[in-house]
């Protein structure tokens, strides 16, 4: 591909649906913060001031490490600020993030509303500066298990509305099973949110199928590992399932050994619906304007590629209609 047409992808308006808004914290930034608080955050980084981790369970850890600095509302506040300039200097105009009740208060509704207003009034601010729109999603996190998510779900059901969309799940998914949490989803669904899962990441195309059956959404968060289970590929085509793909956070954490052996080109051939995103962007050393730049490298996507997928996120994306077609004007989609 020549450097005229990389240059023009790269230019994109581009939109994100999965991107967890402590995992985009630049490494700075927490240095900041763990100083300023007297936090003793050895072990998180490298000597050259990068994320440190092994694996994927080894990068929980340190992302949860990462996070233990950021304390009160007005931590929150100045991480979403930090995040979206990141975002928007890098040609992002509309992203989901995901955000946590149990970092943001312990999961009780009275400090989560504190920590979502903060959150909201960075978000609005960063719109005016940098004409970026974000929206949340709560996320419970499987490792905490059931009971934990339960709260999550009450703040979730609590604050649903035109800025909190949707309802999710992160964390470890070979803890526990997807059954276990639909409780907690159903309370979402009752509420009006919008939902959606990590699976088909660690675990297998059988994950993604119970996310759909036991949990009900309509995204996957990776769901990736479905293209070992050609039937279940040919359901998520049918169905419209859309999958938020994460293809350089796979690569970083070793799902595939490189993006030439990711299957988002054949996922997109078999005619499911994906969307790009960069999930835990300075933690995998990535950013919206890299995937796309490398996945235009590696599978020779064109700019016609792009507005197929940035149609199908736009159609994906758990905001209202008014958000939808504002954000569809800065795109350019007729
Ligand atoms: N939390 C942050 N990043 C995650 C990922 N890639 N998978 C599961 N949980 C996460
Ligand atoms: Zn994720």
């Amino acid at each position: 591909m020549d450097e005229d047409t990389l240059d023009q992808i790269a230019a994109l308006p581009k939109l994100e649906l999965h991107l967890h808004i402590e995992g985009g914290a630049p490494p700075a930034f927490i240095r900041g913060l763990a100083q300023e608080k007297s936090v003793d955050l050895s072990g998180v980084f490298r000597p050259d001031g990068s994320y440190a981790f092994r694996d994927f369970v080894h990068f929980l850890s340190v992302y949860e490490a990462a996070t233990s600095v950021l304390q009160s509302p007005e931590d929150y506040a100045r991480l979403v600020t930090a995040v979206l300039e990141e975002s928007a200097a890098n040609g992002v105009v509309y992203t989901e993030a995901f955000l946590s009740p149990d970092f943001c208060g312990g999961g009780d509704v009275a400090a989560w509303r504190e920590y979502l207003q903060a959150m909201i009034e960075a978000a609005e601010a960063a719109e005016r500066a940098n004409g970026i729109t974000l929206r949340g999603i709560v996320t419970c996190i499987r490792h905490f298990g059931p009971e934990q998510a339960k709260t999550a779900a009450l703040c979730a059901a609590e604050t649903a509305g035109d800025w909190l969309v949707g309802f999710g799940m992160a964390g470890d998914e070979n803890k526990g099973e997807q059954k276990d949490f639909a409780y907690s989803f159903d309370m979402a669904r009752e509420a009006g949110l919008h939902l959606t899962s990590h699976a088909g990441e660690w675990r297998g195309a059988a994950e993604v199928r119970r996310a759909i059956d036991d949990l009900g959404v309509s995204r996957i968060g990776h769901g990736v590992r479905a293209i070992e289970d050609p039937a279940l590929v040919e359901r998520l085509a049918e169905d419209g399932v859309v999958l938020e793909v994460c293809p350089g956070s796979n690569v970083t954490l070793g799902v595939y050994p490189n993006l030439a052996a990711h299957p988002v080109e054949k996922l997109r051939e078999k005619g499911v619906r994906i969307t790009l995103s960069t999930d835990d962007p300075p933690f995998f050393h990535t950013t919206m304007r890299k995937e796309y730049t490398d996945l235009a490298r590696t599978f020779g996507w064109d700019a016609e590629v792009f507005a197929e997928i940035h149609k199908t996120t736009l159609e994906a994306a758990f905001c209202t209609e008014e958000t939808r077609q504002s954000v569809a004007k800065r795109l350019e989609i007729p």
